[in-house]
């Protein structure tokens, strides 16, 4: 219990300690006790639920999925079966994953008259804005969205998965007024969204194993991370007990901030820009500082982890690799290596505990594979999609069932009063 002291009364909170040993108080009970409530602007001190899917203690910068650490999958494990992790809180045996491959495969094609919603979009329509709508359309075209059941919703969910992928595909076909590539059941996952991304009707992308890897590498370094802007959307959408689609669209919309996922696309124009200015990145470093100068070191900072982001760490690694395997040098990487070297031995980032995030060197991955960068963005909302799905599945399965409903402290006028329109000044 923690003691709370409010107008000459004690009231007494219960202590919340998770599996992690990490502690919260509990005031759900203090403004009825008190008439009091808490304040916590932007939500940096503030549990929102109580999870069992994702951890990470971002002091040490540990991430795991469902207990495992992200360096464990990471190595062995793939994009799809980290899906199933999270959404099913196990590793899938055979059996499992590969029924769930199936139903991957089995819904993959669109409803054929989705196709004349891509119509309407002008060709500069940002892929994300095409995204958001068209999972959200996605749901007109399966109204049986929250059926009973698991193999509902593993259908549900595997539907969403692997759909996301084909319309962020004809979005991008779309972008360039190319016609659109069908997807093939005999490709996995990664290596069908390339295909259905770089193919042409008259030849075949060449799948090559490197590039596969490292972009099912990067969905499933961002399959999920905890109570996130776009993950406490899901959330709240999902408490309302909207649909599951719907509730994934309203994710993509506030992933699409330049603050959350817009960061890859933030940080490649960054590093663009410092190019062609010729600048080596001191000069960016220094503008960085300052606090109303406009610009922020893209990719570094974290509102969880104060130490060095473990994605970051796999992502840097993989980065060099593909770089390697491809025979190809990129100056961005350069000057991204150039500019962390330099904030990390500055004291602005360090008193701060400013380190690279997930964002920093993602996008040289995706260049080098040849995504472009309005769709970095896209590419991060492909890979979060499972933990979108297990977060709504936790909120479709709590037992509360309770809408959520912040509250908050007003502090606008008072007393004022309706002045006829010819009066007013
Ligand atoms: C991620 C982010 C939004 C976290 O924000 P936050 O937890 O609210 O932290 P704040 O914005 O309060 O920042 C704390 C301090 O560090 C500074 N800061 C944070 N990120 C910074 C960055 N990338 N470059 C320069 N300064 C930064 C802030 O100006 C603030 O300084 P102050 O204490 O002098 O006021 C923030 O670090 C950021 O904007 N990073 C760049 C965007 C990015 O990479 N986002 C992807 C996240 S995965």
């Amino acid at each position: 219990m923690a003691r709370l002291e409010l107008d000459g009364k004690t009231y007494e909170l219960p202590v919340v300690v998770g599996s992690e040993g990490e502690r919260a108080i509990d005031i759900s009970s203090l403004r009825k006790d008190s008439g009091y409530i808490t304040l916590d602007e932007s939500y940096g001190n503030t549990g929102s639920c109580i999870s069992n899917i994702t951890f990470i203690d971002g002091e040490k910068g540990i991430l795991r999925y469902r207990g495992i650490p992200i360096e464990e999958l990471a190595e062995k494990s793939s994009f799809v079966e980290a899906a199933y992790l999270l959404i099913w809180g196990k590793l899938p045996t055979t059996e499992e994953l590969s029924t769930f491959s199936a139903l991957l495969t089995k819904h993959e094609m669109l409803h054929e008259d989705m196709r004349f919603h891509f119509e309407g979009f002008p060709p500069n329509a940002h892929p994300m804005a095409i995204l958001s709508s068209m999972i959200n359309a996605t749901g007109c075209f399966y109204p049986q969205v929250l059926g009973d059941g698991h193999e509902q919703f593993l259908m549900q969910a595997a539907r969403l998965i692997s759909q996301v992928r084909t319309i962020a595909a004809f979005s991008y076909r779309k972008s360039l007024g190319l016609p659109n590539i069908y997807p093939k059941p005999t490709y996995k996952y990664t290596a069908n969204l390339l295909h259905m991304m770089f193919s042409e009707p008259y030849q075949d992308f060449e799948l090559l194993p490197e590039i596969v890897q490292a972009l099912d590498l990067i969905f499933l370094l961002h399959a999920d991370h905890e109570q996130n802007c776009s993950t406490a959307t899901v959330r709240i959408v999902a408490s309302s007990k909207a649909n599951l689609f719907a509730s994934a669209a309203a994710g993509v919309c506030a992933l699409w901030g330049p603050l959350h996922g817009g960061a890859n696309q933030a940080v490649l124009e960054m590093l663009e820009q410092i190019h062609q200015s010729g600048d080596n990145g001191s000069k960016f470093i220094e503008q960085a500082k300052v606090k109303n100068s406009g610009k922020r070191l893209m990719g570094f900072g974290h509102r969880v982890y104060k130490n060095y982001d473990p994605r970051a760490r796999i992502i840097k690694k993989k980065c060099d690799q593909l770089l390697a395997a491809l025979s190809k040098k990129d100056p961005l990487l350069d000057i991204a290596k150039r500019l962390e070297e330099a904030a990390l031995s500055d004291s602005y980032f360090t008193e701060r505990k400013l380190y690279p995030n997930v964002d920093f060197y993602s996008g040289i991955i995706m260049r080098a594979i040849g995504i472009p960068i309005n769709m970095f963005t896209v590419m991060f909302a492909i890979g979060r999609m499972p933990g979108w799905i297990a977060n709504f599945k936790e909120i479709l399965e709590s037992l509360d069932g309770h809408i959520s409903r912040p509250r908050q402290i007003y502090n606008g006028p008072q007393d004022n009063h309706y002045i006829p329109i010819g009066k007013r000044k």
